[in-house]
């Protein structure tokens, strides 16, 4: 419960606002809920929603901001008669973000996040094979604060919803419920994301909105990617799916600080990415976020031949430099093939082509999405380029070994002929 210097604040946030309208994806909202006239709820926040859905193809990410347009839903309420205070964002006209508070007298927290949308709206879900209402929820939350003051968190924080497939991520957030008065309090509780995070690397003054120099294109290529381990975890807490891999994305996309289409590398940083997934019996799906980054990795099981392959990745980016966010899928792949039980190796890099405008580089790569005992990888399989790889030194040490023979036999012979030559004269 720490005590949050307003002029700290204020410039961590003024350099937020002018990244994310750079970006243009996220967007603040203020939400407030009433009781009569007394206030008992009141949030300032940004959410991006992505969700994935199906279309005939295979899967397909929708990213979207909750706008700035969205006004306080109707079953919002400040609780009593047994009823928990609920904070209703309803947006797009059939789709809501819903946070349902608890309290025990000293600490209130978010107990029940629940995303509805609606499959029927094609704008937003442009192809979808549903339609109508679908419900998701999460009781985790993480969002706990002491009564009497304001939960802040400026960071993104990705949470996942229904068992992965959507994720929704806050940031910039100043929120407060159970509250005495009429505005924020102004004593705050700063999230757990916030503590570790060192803000001098934010410049100390308004950024001018046509440069934003913390997340400018690097201009160099950025090198091999840092090996970042991910794993998904079953309801009850053992490993179902391990990853281990470095990751570089190559990307073409319009820039708009050069106004033209330019192909850019970027690595994935592990100890910036967050990891979700879901395991069922025969698909899997392994979902990676960096800040402004998702990508999501589906495998399927053949349970006749219990070999698994990479069936599809999804990606979505939202890069300040892009004149608008980028996403694409491709759920026809036929990449890293393994045996159930065994796992997927290739310490060589390798190129995965998902859409023209997106393939994904894997370096040190070790997976196994199915039938993990014990958290640990099993038997690995090497993939053709490793083994093609270790053929080389084989191969020429064979040569060097066969041109020794030969030198050597061509010796014997000579000497074996000098010899019958002085024995004819
Ligand atoms: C709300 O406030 C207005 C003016 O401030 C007052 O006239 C009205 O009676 C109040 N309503 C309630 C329910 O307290
Ligand atoms: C599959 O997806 C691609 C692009 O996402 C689209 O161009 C194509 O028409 C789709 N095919 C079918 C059969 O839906
Ligand atoms: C879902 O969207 C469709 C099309 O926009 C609309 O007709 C329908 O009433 C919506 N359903 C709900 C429950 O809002
Ligand atoms: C409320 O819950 C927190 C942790 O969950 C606990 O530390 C605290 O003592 C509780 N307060 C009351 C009044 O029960
Ligand atoms: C959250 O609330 C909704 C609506 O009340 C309910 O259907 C859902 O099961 C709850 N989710 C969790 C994880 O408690
Ligand atoms: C919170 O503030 C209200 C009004 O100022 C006060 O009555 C209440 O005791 C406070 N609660 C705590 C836990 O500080
Ligand atoms: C955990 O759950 C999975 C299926 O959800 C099951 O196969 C596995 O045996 C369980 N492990 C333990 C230790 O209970
Ligand atoms: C990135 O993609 C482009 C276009 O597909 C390709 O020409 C280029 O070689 C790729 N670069 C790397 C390092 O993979
Ligand atoms: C971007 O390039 C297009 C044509 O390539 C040109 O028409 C347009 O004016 C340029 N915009 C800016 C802001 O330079
Ligand atoms: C992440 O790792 C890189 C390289 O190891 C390091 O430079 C950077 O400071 C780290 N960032 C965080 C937030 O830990
Ligand atoms: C599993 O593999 C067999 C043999 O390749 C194939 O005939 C069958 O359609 C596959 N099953 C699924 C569910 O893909
Ligand atoms: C999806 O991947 C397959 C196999 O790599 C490729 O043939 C196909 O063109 C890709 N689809 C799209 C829409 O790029």
């Amino acid at each position: 419960m720490a005590q949050y210097s307003e002029k700290h604040s204020l410039i961590v946030k003024i350099a937020f606002i002018a990244i994310l309208g750079c970006v243009g994806l996220t967007q603040a909202v203020t939400l407030e809920v009433k009781d009569g006239n007394s206030t008992c709820i009141k949030a300032e926040l940004s959410a991006a929603l992505s969700i994935q859905y199906i279309v005939t193809n295979g899967t397909r990410t929708a990213t979207l901001p909750i706008p700035d347009s969205a006004t306080v839903g109707s079953s919002s309420s400040c609780g009593g008669d047994g009823r928990a205070p609920l904070l209703v964002a309803a947006f797009r006209s059939s789709h809501s973000l819903s946070l349902s508070f608890s309290s025990n007298g000293s600490l209130y927290r978010v107990d029940n996040l629940t995303l509805e949308y609606n499959l029927s709206d094609s704008t937003t879900f442009p192809g979808s094979s549903a339609t109508g209402l679908v419900t998701v929820s999460t009781a985790s939350t993480g969002i706990l604060a002491g009564i009497n003051t304001t939960y802040r968190c400026v960071s993104a924080s990705p949470l996942s919803l229904g068992g992965g497939g959507v994720t929704v991520t806050f940031s910039n957030v100043r929120m407060e419920a159970y509250m005495p008065g009429a505005d924020l309090s102004l004593n705050e509780t700063i999230c757990t994301a916030d503590q570790g995070v060192t803000t001098p690397s934010l410049p100390t003054t308004t950024i001018p909105k046509s440069s934003a120099p913390t997340t400018a294109p690097e201009p160099t290529p950025p090198g091999n990617p840092e090996r970042g381990n991910y794993s998904v975890t079953n309801s009850n807490g053992t490993a179902c799916l391990l990853a281990r891999m470095g990751l570089q994305l190559n990307l073409t996309y319009t820039s708009s600080s050069q106004n033209k289409t330019i192909q850019q590398l970027v690595n994935l940083h592990p100890n910036q990415t967050k990891n979700t997934g879901s395991c069922e019996p025969t698909r899997a799906v392994l979902m990676l976020m960096e800040e402004n980054t998702n990508l999501s990795f589906s495998f399927v099981l053949n349970s006749t031949t219990s070999k698994y392959h990479l069936s599809g990745i999804n990606v979505s980016a939202a890069w300040p430099d892009m004149t608008q966010p980028f996403s694409g899928s491709n759920g026809s792949l036929e990449y890293l093939r393994g045996t159930l039980g065994r796992s997927y190796m290739c310490s060589a890099e390798q190129t995965l082509s998902v859409v023209p405008e997106f393939s994904l580089n894997t370096f040190q790569l070790q997976v196994q999405p199915f039938g993990v005992t014990g958290d640990q990888f099993g038997a690995a399989e090497e993939c053709q380029l490793d083994e093609d790889n270790m053929l080389i030194p084989i191969i020429v040490g064979a040569a060097l070994a066969g041109l020794v023979l030969i030198v050597l036999i061509a010796y014997l012979i000579g000497r074996k002929r000098s010899h019958a030559g002085y024995q004819t004269i």
